[in-house]
């Protein structure tokens, strides 16, 4: 089916593969040998704090988008954001991953002062906070930020000018280039099934994803939620998110692909299934109390009421059960092309 190190970066051939679901299982057991012969068994958990549900967005598939007043707001103190992430970090977590809707209250100075006190422990340090300025990117990296996490949602720019109103895509774009031209370690990703979306377009979605060597690649199911304007769509399947994830890990053998927290909210077993189709990180929310149901991107998260220690320990017994290992080290991508070497 396959060239046995991935495939030719063909867009038709993509295509073809994301719709075959007679021959998904030979899918994902090639996106499963290809990670484990790239990135190894070790699964990298990233700790996720969601430290703000306050957004000046307005996204139409997004729970916290801006428009919804149905959303009880939260931000958390400075304080708290790095007391959550130093009970992480003590749980035994490598990476801190720190994410909120595009929120301006944390200037440039009150993320670059918690970016340092989380530093002062041995972890590194993931942003997903959305587009600012370069001068912004480029203090959180001098404040010591190691990763950076940001979605280009959809290639199809139409599409996503419609989803996204007042955003520019061609803005997130460069703030993509500007976070790679930084040094940060990229992420970035898309949804699958957003209304209107084809599977060329993911197809589309996936090559850009290639062009843009990006480090990690974020692949969910759009979910519908209740309170957005696309509250009656039909939402991604969990087949075809998977399927897009092992074609991405056939694309880029050696990135980090995370069993995204949408997948498992579709079914109970849906970072297992992901995890034995390509993928090799789950990140783990670590967020505390009321706050986790609060951040409410779609509905049925999963997770939403357990604590901390308790989806350390169900995700940690649940990797372990299907003869995987658990990340000693940060977990960083470790690139096996020409790039590395030269
Ligand atoms: N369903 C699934 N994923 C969603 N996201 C936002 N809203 C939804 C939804 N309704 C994803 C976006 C965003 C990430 C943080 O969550 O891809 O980048």
């Amino acid at each position: 089916m396959f060239e046995p190190d991935g495939i030719a970066p063909d867009k038709e051939k993509i295509a073809a593969l994301l719709a075959d679901e007679s021959r998904q299982e030979e899918l994902f057991q090639q996106a499963d040998s290809v990670r484990r012969r790239y990135v190894g068994d070790a699964v990298h958990l990233r700790g996720l704090i969601e430290f703000s549900n306050i957004c000046r967005n307005n996204c139409m598939y997004c729970g916290i988008r801006c428009g919804n007043k149905q959303v009880c707001r939260y931000r958390m103190a400075e304080e708290e954001v790095v007391a959550t992430a130093c009970r992480a970090a003590d749980m035994g977590f490598k990476t801190i991953v720190l994410q909120s809707g595009e929120d301006i209250y944390y200037t440039s100075d009150r993320m670059c002062r918690i970016i340092e006190a989380i530093k002062k422990r041995d972890v590194a340090v993931t942003l997903s906070i959305g587009e600012r300025e370069y001068k912004e990117y480029k203090a959180f990296r001098d404040a010591g930020a190691d990763r950076y996490l940001m979605r280009i949602e959809t290639t199809d720019k139409d599409l996503y000018h419609r989803l996204d109103p007042g955003m520019s895509w061609q803005h997130r774009y460069e703030c993509l280039l500007m976070i790679r031209e930084l040094g940060y370690e990229l992420g970035s990703g898309i949804m699958v099934g957003l209304p209107g979306q084809s599977i060329e377009s993911i197809a589309a979605d996936l090559l850009f994803l290639k062009d843009l060597r990006i480090d990690m690649a974020g692949i969910g199911p759009f979910i519908p939620h209740p309170q957005t304007p696309l509250a009656k769509e039909k939402g991604g399947t969990l087949e075809l998110s998977l399927r897009t994830m092992a074609v991405m890990r056939l694309l880029l053998p050696d990135i980090n692909i995370p069993a995204t927290t949408a997948m498992e909210s579709l079914h109970p077993d849906g970072r297992i299934k992901a995890l034995r189709a390509g993928a090799n990180v789950v990140m783990p929310n670590v967020t505390e109390g009321e706050y986790r149901k609060l951040y409410e991107l779609y509905p049925g998260k999963a997770g939403a009421d357990e604590t901390p220690l308790h989806s350390r320990s169900i995700i940690g017994e649940k990797i372990k059960s299907i003869g995987r290992t658990i990340g000693t080290g940060y977990g960083s991508r470790r690139r096996t092309d020409v790039a590395a070497r030269s």
